[in-house]
């Protein structure tokens, strides 16, 4: 479905990604690890087009996406969230989850403004699937209240939300583990499981190792833009490579030790 090849991205001196290639099949989950500065954001913004690659081809379900708008890429079917949480923190649940679905309701500008019987039946299938999705992720309490007000853990659950409102058949989820708690976090394991068996493929940045061991098919791990390995959970784990970019060269047994068991997710 997805197939990174050799991709490359430079900020003036700064080589973000410096050769990373990867594919994610159809309902699968890849995670993207390395440590801070590694290059994974980077990568993510090629893939849904807010960057433009300096170097390397991405392919989408055989077609070049390379270097395309991200309204393009995201018309294809890749929906993503932020590392930094975004959503309308001034609009409504439901609304933040709504806009996931103007992607695809199509609605013209003409019927919007005379407020047409077919505006009002497309707005109606829209609010229908952005409850649904809402159901999906678990978020119960008051939709018309502003997302301002919503525990921050919550708020990421709309931001998933909205991104399925899209209806992607690959979702790019940055970080989202970051900010939750121990509860949350088994929730959104639960969670990134139950959308995989709607077929819906995954391609996850996540620090949280026990999550990314727990959750994935393959692992990707980047350090200094550089892919130092890639394979299932249980090779990447025992990588004495991967150890090390987590760790830096001059770690004392212990410290190994411990990295060890960081990256294993112990
Ligand atoms: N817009 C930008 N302009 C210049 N340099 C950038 C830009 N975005 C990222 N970088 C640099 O590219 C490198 C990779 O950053 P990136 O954010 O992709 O890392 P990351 O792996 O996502 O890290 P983290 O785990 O901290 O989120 C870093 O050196 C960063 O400073
Ligand atoms: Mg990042």
């Amino acid at each position: 479905m997805l197939e990174v090849e050799d991709l490359q991205l430079a900020f003036g001196g700064v080589r973000a990604v410096d050769g990373l290639t990867f594919r994610v099949g159809q309902g699968e989950i890849v995670s993207v690890i390395g440590p801070n500065g590694a290059g994974k954001t980077s990568a993510f913004n090629c893939v849904t087009g807010f960057y433009r690659p300096t170097g390397g081809r991405i392919t989408l379900n055989g077609s070049d996406v390379t270097g395309r708008r991200p309204s393009l890429i995201a018309a294809r079917g890749i929906s993503r969230t932020f590392q930094n949480l975004r959503v309308f923190d001034e609009m409504s649940v439901l609304d933040n989850v709504r806009a996931g679905t103007h992607l695809w309701l199509r609605q013209r500008v003409l019927d919007a403004l005379l407020h047409t019987p077919r505006y009002r039946r497309s707005e109606q299938e829209g609010t229908q699937e952005a409850h649904k999705w809402l159901d999906f992720v678990g978020l119960r309490g008051d939709r018309a209240g502003l997302v301002r007000n919503l525990p921050y853990g919550e708020r990421r659950r709309v931001e998933i939300a909205r991104a399925l409102a899209r209806r992607p058949s690959l979702l790019l989820l940055d970080e989202p583990a970051a900010g939750l708690n121990h509860s949350e976090k088994a929730e959104l394991l639960e969670l990134i499981r139950r959308i995989r068996e709607l077929g819906i493929a995954i391609a996850l940045i996540e620090h949280d190792m026990g999550l990314v061991m727990q959750v994935s098919d393959r692992v990707v791990v980047l350090n200094f833009g550089k892919e130092i390995a890639d394979g299932t959970p249980g090779e990447v784990r025992g990588d004495p490579a991967v150890i090390e970019a987590y760790l830096g060269r001059d770690a004392d047994e212990s410290e190994v030790e411990t990295a060890r068991k960081e990256v294993s997710g112990a």
